[in-house]
């Protein structure tokens, strides 16, 4: 059994349990999702006593100066002593600016933020709204506009998707935490080819890396893949038709993915995965940089297949992130 201390409460945990799970195991409220280190919202101060370097994996130089650590990552070391985060610690207050419904489930969201807020893209942010309830977010366009745009897919009984959706209206004032997560596209890579798959939700985010090499003048041929069910699925189509028209070396290629026995006609649109017709289309080498955006289940599984058909996997750029819900009491409450 070893102690450690959250606000001058003391706390046992078992071995090799994380801080979290000690926390959640003596049914502590605490923030939590992905418990993988990744969505930044289990953060406690470190105040004394040895932690591990997992503990702070991830973190910017910022948070890790205010010596911050991702209490899923934690070690419990004896003498730990840790403080809780306020909300106004880690979250920026943000005002729904603009709000316009990109087809029956994905409505464009735009904030602006109080203080200056810089991104890449690829990066994401964690939106909260009034009563705590929080989830992660791509951000989808560029860093000069000023405002952090998002792509939101309404989901089945999603409780916060579905709000943006539906009930929030313009004025609507927000918390945002990030922006979290690398930047994806290096201009040192100018004149390799880019082949960029997005995967449904996951468009807002890959056409924001095509948007930002073409204003980094990039020289290689850029392909972008996009997969949908259905037509209304591919809600820039008609946008990247004419990105494609504009910029001779960038490529649109759009992939119905659901069962269909017929091509639509005259819409530019091939039947197949957005990965599959990208493998056949090209032949990986060391030239190339891929980048897989939207549903971790789908990212996850093209990573992998990348790798086997002998794509690099240092080259392989995956812009995901954990969609649970970001809880603010444990799950099995
Ligand atoms: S980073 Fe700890 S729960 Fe996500």
């Amino acid at each position: 059994m070893t102690r450690f201390y959250l606000d001058g409460q003391l706390y046992n945990a078992q071995e090799g349990e994380s801080v979290l799970d000690t926390l959640i195991r003596h049914g502590q409220q605490v923030n939590y999702s992905c418990k993988k280190g990744v969505c930044k919202t289990c953060l406690v101060q470190h105040i004394e006593g040895e932690i591990n370097i997992g503990a702070q994996r991830g973190l910017t130089s910022g948070l890790k100066a205010r010596h911050y650590i991702c209490a899923c990552q934690a070690v419990v070391s004896d003498e730990l002593k840790l403080k809780s985060i306020l909300p106004h610690d880690l979250f920026t207050p943000a005002v729904l600016e603009q709000k316009q419904y990109l087809n029956q489930s994905i409505v464009r969201i735009a904030l602006k933020v109080e203080q200056g807020f810089i991104h890449q893209p690829g990066q994401y942010i964690n939106l909260r709204r009034f009563d705590g309830v929080t989830r992660s977010y791509s951000l989808t366009n560029s860093p000069s506009d000023g405002l952090l745009e998002l792509h939101v897919r309404r989901k089945y009984n999603g409780q916060f998707s579905d709000w943006l959706y539906h009930q929030a209206n313009i004025g609507e004032k927000l918390l945002v935490q990030g922006p979290m997560g690398a930047s994806s596209y290096d201009s040192q890579c100018q004149d390799n080819k880019l082949i960029v798959i997005a995967f449904g939700s996951g468009l807002g985010v890959a056409v924001s890396i095509v948007r930002e090499a073409l204003s980094h003048r990039h020289q290689g041929e850029i392909h972008l893949y996009v997969g949908g069910r259905e037509m209304d699925d591919l809600y820039l189509h008609a946008e990247l038709l004419q990105m494609m028209l504009e910029h001779r070396h960038f490529f649109y290629h759009a992939c119905i993915t659901g069962h269909h026995d017929v091509m639509p006609s005259g819409r530019r649109v091939m039947l197949g995965d957005p990965f599959n017709e990208a493998v056949k289309a090209h032949k990986f080498d060391r030239q190339q940089h891929l980048f897989l955006c939207g549903e971790p289940s789908l990212v996850n599984q093209s990573r992998k297949m990348a790798f086997l058909n002998g794509f690099p996997i240092e080259r392989v750029h995956t812009l995901s992130f954990e969609y649970k819900d970001l809880r603010t009491r444990p799950r099995d409450l």
